[in-house]
């Protein structure tokens, strides 16, 4: 139950990316893209994966290295990675503020910022569904997940959870737009 909490938030988390890259092909061609919904996803990666996504990841892997130290040591430090994710949005959130503001910023760069991000984020949430989940599913004992489940946080997410805040409202519509455009153009 908690590992698939975790890949349906790393699907939401890839909606997110694909919008938000939609987005970013809209500025490269140096047209205006909807800087409203740019910056509420990134507003969102600032919140949600940071206070409730990794820390329930850190606290399967936890239990997954105390189970399995030498599977874990193949997994790879997952705290720095996300803290070199929540480095790499910071800068990606930085760029986009500083093109609102107005500041010069070299369309490339900016492109460069924000695509570095998304690749990385893609490529993260890759490697643990592939190689982390299963591999804590094989270790962690019935108790470790008894355990990790009463330290859960209750909290919804905030954007994809049927409590979402009202902040959100707009992107929530705008992704469920973008996904009727992207089943219509399948048809
Ligand atoms: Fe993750």
């Amino acid at each position: 139950m908690i590992i698939e909490r975790l890949c349906q938030e790393h699907r939401n988390i890839e909606t997110l990316l694909a919008v938000l890259e939609r987005e970013l092909e809209i500025f490269d061609r140096g047209d205006r893209p909807d800087y409203d919904v740019i910056r509420t996803i990134i507003n969102y990666f600032e919140v949600y994966p940071d206070l409730y996504h990794h820390p329930l990841e850190d606290l399967v892997f936890a239990k997954f290295k105390i189970r399995d130290p030498a599977a874990a040591a193949k997994v790879g430090n997952l705290t720095l990675e996300h803290q070199k994710g929540a480095e790499r949005l910071r800068r990606a959130a930085q760029a986009v503020d500083g093109v609102l503001a107005g500041r010069e910023i070299l369309r490339q760069d900016v492109d460069t910022i924000v695509r570095d991000f998304i690749e990385h984020e893609r490529r993260h949430i890759m490697m643990e569904d592939r190689d982390f989940f299963p591999a804590a599913l094989k270790a962690l004992e019935p108790q470790d997940w008894t355990e990790i489940a009463s330290t859960l946080i209750s909290r919804k997410d905030p954007l994809f959870s049927e409590v979402a805040e009202k902040r959100f409202y707009a992107l929530r519509a705008h992704i469920l737009q973008s996904e009727q455009e992207a089943e219509a153009g399948r048809h």
